[in-house]
């Protein structure tokens, strides 16, 4: 038994979807308020606004056994204007971030079926500190804005690289990490 090496949990498998059931939807909403009023503090109590009531909420789930567990990511998309699409409120739960490229996938998710949805712009306001990530993934600046005090770049996401799908879901699959002997 002394060799057998004492890890934490590390998810393998998570699920991204269309938060259709109610604890999807109330795992959506939890997740968001844990970020967005107690880790970064730009909400007081709770982040929904007047948004909610039209937007179709996404989650990312981890997975045990197949099975849907415990909602570790959050995105919401909706429709501004004809045609006109917009992305808000992408969170990742701390422990999940820069995992399983999760962040990425809810993104992939959110444009991909707006553009299904006849998108053909979409928007997100984004943190300062993720327009890099969001380069990276084929997003334009268009400009700076402050929002609730903090600086964000309105941002533009390329639809040629994310084809239109009507997929209700996706899933991901993270490599475990290799366990190191010495000899
Ligand atoms: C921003 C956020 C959603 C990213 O989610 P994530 O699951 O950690 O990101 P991913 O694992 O999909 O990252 C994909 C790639 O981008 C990189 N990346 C992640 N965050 C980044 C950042 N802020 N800047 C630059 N690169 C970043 C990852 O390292 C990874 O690189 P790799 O493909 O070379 O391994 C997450 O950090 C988060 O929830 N932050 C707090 C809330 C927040 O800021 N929301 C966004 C408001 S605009």
């Amino acid at each position: 038994m002394d060799d057998i090496e004492v890890r934490p949990f590390v998810p393998t498998e998570y699920v991204v979807r269309l938060a259709r059931s109610k604890w999807e939807r109330a795992g959506h909403y939890a997740l968001r308020r844990e970020i967005f009023c107690r880790e970064q503090g730009v909400f007081q109590d709770d982040d929904r606004d007047a948004i909610d009531a039209q937007a179709m909420p996404i989650i990312a789930s981890c997975c045990v056994a197949g099975m849907p567990d415990r909602i570790v990511g959050a995105v919401r998309i909706h429709e501004a204007e004809p045609g006109i699409w917009r992305g808000s409120r992408l969170a990742v739960h701390a422990e999940h971030r820069r995992l399983g490229r999760i962040g990425a996938e809810l993104i992939r998710m959110a444009v991909c079926t707006a553009h299904g949805l006849g998108a053909r712009r979409f928007f997100a306001q984004v943190q300062e500190q993720n327009v890099l990530f969001f380069r990276r993934l084929h997003w334009t600046s268009l400009g700076t804005i402050t929002l609730h005090g903090l600086p964000h770049h309105e941002m533009e996401a390329d639809l040629s690289r994310y084809p239109a799908h009507g997929r209700a879901q996706t899933w991901l699959l993270r490599p475990q990490p290799v366990l190191r002997r010495s000899a």
